[in-house]
């Protein structure tokens, strides 16, 4: 059987989840308390492929520190620095030297797609086509890469038309053999001054290469924003079971799935799953509402929260009214005073949102 091999992107600028990208990759956002990049590793671990390149930029070494040698997950790793964002493609070029003759799967690494791709990756063994794209129906494909097809083939990429002739977007998984290398060096910069994976695409067909398609049934999506983030956190927490592993109290009550890691401590709460606290947690005199995950080390007093990620050792207390539909960082502290007068104390990093009423 042909060699495949993997290559996650996990470089990039995450503008759109600024300010958790000024500090943090965004591919290591917690989703039901594991980190998005995970789930991806996970599922190319599942459909058989297990050599692994990894495209960093500025954060390689949270990304290093999190992912390693990747023993943990079955695989073996080799990360590739891109010097700046400079696009999907860029990225595909750079890994030429990893990726050798081999025939090779991108994944983008704040994909989520809950399925797996175990059926996908199969398919472009079987068939070896020049290149493989995954497509799925949306509601607004204006929003994306979308596929104009004719019979069972590609005919043409359009990156967010102003008017989609179909609805298919590209989804962030593409297969690929050495051809695309060709495409990649005699592409240009798009106005935004990337090379574009669908540029490269659209050469391959225009070149006559055999570019095939599959298009996914199951639920998928880019986290790149914080809405996604969230839908994320809600989809993954659904398939969860309950498993009590730390303390809860005599005095919490809790229904729906609850997942309690060890060392968390829990006093008298209302816990209303799907939600997970992670290891070391205290949650006391508080209402933890669905599709919710928090952290490790996270202290929770005195509030409610529903809806939301917190990560790890964060603090939130007495805050009166519900916090919803939240991501928050690491280490932050958001804390009602009992004292007058009563005023809001902020510190806030560059791009924060905070909405009041
Ligand atoms: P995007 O979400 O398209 O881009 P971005 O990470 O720069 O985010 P934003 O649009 O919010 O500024 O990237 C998809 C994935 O590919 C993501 O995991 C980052 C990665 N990537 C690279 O590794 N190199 C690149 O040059 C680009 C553009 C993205």
């Amino acid at each position: 059987m042909v060699d495949t091999k993997a290559l996650i992107l996990s470089g990039g600028k995450g503008t759109r989840l600024r300010p958790i990208t000024h500090t943090s990759a965004k591919q290591l956002v917690p989703v039901a308390n594991k980190p998005i990049l995970f789930y991806g590793i996970e599922a190319i671990r599942e459909a058989g492929i297990t050599d692994i390149g990894i495209i960093v930029g500025d954060t390689a070494g949270e990304i290093k520190t999190a992912v390693g040698d990747g023993s943990k997950f079955g695989v073996t790793t080799t990360y590739i620095q891109q010097e700046a964002p400079l696009g999907l493609a860029h990225a595909v070029k750079i890994a030429q030297d990893f990726v050798g003759k081999d025939r090779f799967i991108v994944y983008l690494g704040d994909n989520l797609i809950i399925d797996g791709i175990k059926d996908f990756v199969h398919r472009f063994e079987a068939n070896s086509p020049d290149c493989q794209i995954l497509l799925a129906h949306v509601p607004n494909p204006e929003n994306f890469g979308v596929a104009e097809l004719s019979g069972d083939r590609v005919v043409k990429l359009v990156e967010k038309p102003k008017q989609p002739k179909t609805d298919l977007a590209l989804v962030g998984v593409y297969m690929f053999d050495e051809s695309v290398f060709e495409a990649t060096d005699n592409i240009k910069p798009s106005w935004r001054d990337e090379l574009e994976i669908t540029d490269a695409i659209q050469y391959l067909i225009e070149k006559g290469s055999d570019v095939q398609f599959q298009i996914i049934g199951g639920w998928w999506k880019d986290t790149g924003k914080l809405e996604d983030m969230l839908e994320a956190n809600r989809m993954l927490l659904e398939r969860l079971t309950t498993r009590i592993d730390g303390e809860v109290d005599d005095k919490c009550k809790m229904d729906g799935v609850v997942i309690v890691e060890k060392g968390a401590k829990i006093t008298n709460c209302t816990l209303r799953g799907p939600l997970v606290i992670g290891e070391g947690a205290t949650i006391t005199d508080s209402y933890i509402g669905p599709f919710t995950s928090i952290n490790y080390g996270v202290e929770i007093r005195g509030s409610e929260i529903e809806h939301s990620i917190v990560l790890e050792n964060s603090r939130i207390v007495n805050v009166g009214g519900r916090i919803e539909s939240s991501l928050v960082g690491k280490n932050v502290l958001i804390e009602k005073r009992a004292k007058p007068p009563r005023a809001y104390r902020f510190m806030v990093g560059d791009y924060g949102q905070i909405e009041l009423q």
